[in-house]
């Protein structure tokens, strides 16, 4: 689209699609630097994110999971990937497991965000268990994907703090607002290459000065009680 030479980013979704919005706006408005989102790809044809990219002139592809195994779905997505020519895969709300195949296609480069502060609460409806934990603060995570459940390294996270009065509802979307800012800063991080992962740390670069990097303010706009 605007810069052929510069990096490519795909998402992939299957539902509303605010996070892939988040981003396109993001590109759209250069905080994230020499990047296009080249494609959308949707498992569910009736996902809303697939109108928002349709008005933002985005490609987009609906490649239907229902009934194809895990593994041959997973080959039809990284194909498609790849024949976009695809550098760095932004999960916004897939619900589904990726397969090793996929994560060995795409080592590194690809991104999840998650609507808690991980380790805690990973899986599906994240909101609600964290208000059936009882915890103060929730949150939400950018990770690198690996085989195993929300749980590959840390590349950002954001605290947003849980109110008494709060419903599922209330708490997801003050979290929302979190996910929005922190997937840019994410995106925008590991596009610049300026980081490196040691065990699962990931970290400013060993040259770097570290007052630089990974200065990504925790909380945003939000305050505690
Ligand atoms: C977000 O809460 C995200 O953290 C989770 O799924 C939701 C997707 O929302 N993985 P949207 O489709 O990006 O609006």
């Amino acid at each position: 689209m605007t810069n052929p030479m510069g990096k490519k980013i795909g998402v992939l979704l299957s539902g509303r699609g605010s996070n892939f919005e988040a981003l396109a706006d993001s590109v759209a408005a250069g905080r994230i630097p020499d990047a296009e989102i080249s494609m959308v790809i949707s498992n569910r044809e009736d996902a809303a994110g697939l109108l928002r990219a349709a008005e933002r002139r985005i490609p987009a592809r609906v490649i239907p999971s229902k009934g194809v195994e895990r593994e041959a779905y997973d080959r039809l997505v990284v194909a498609a990937l790849n024949e976009a020519r695809v550098d760095l895969v932004c999960l916004a709300g897939f619900m589904r497991l990726l397969s090793p195949y996929f994560v060995a296609a795409f080592r590194r480069r690809i991104l999840n965000i998650h609507p808690s502060l991980l380790p805690a609460f990973p899986g599906l409806e994240a909101q609600r268990q964290a208000l059936d934990y009882g915890v103060k603060f929730s949150g939400c995570t950018v990770h690198f994907v690996d085989e195993t459940l929300d749980a590959g390294p840390i590349v950002v996270q954001a605290i947003v703090p849980v109110k008494s009065g709060d419903t599922e509802e209330t708490l997801a979307a003050r979290i929302l607002t979190e996910e929005h800012r922190i997937y840019t800063e994410a995106v925008r991080l590991v596009l610049s290459g300026k980081f490196r992962i040691e065990d699962r740390r990931v970290l400013p670069p060993a040259e770097a000065n570290q007052e630089e990097h990974l200065n990504v303010p925790l909380t945003g706009r939000a305050k505690s009680r």
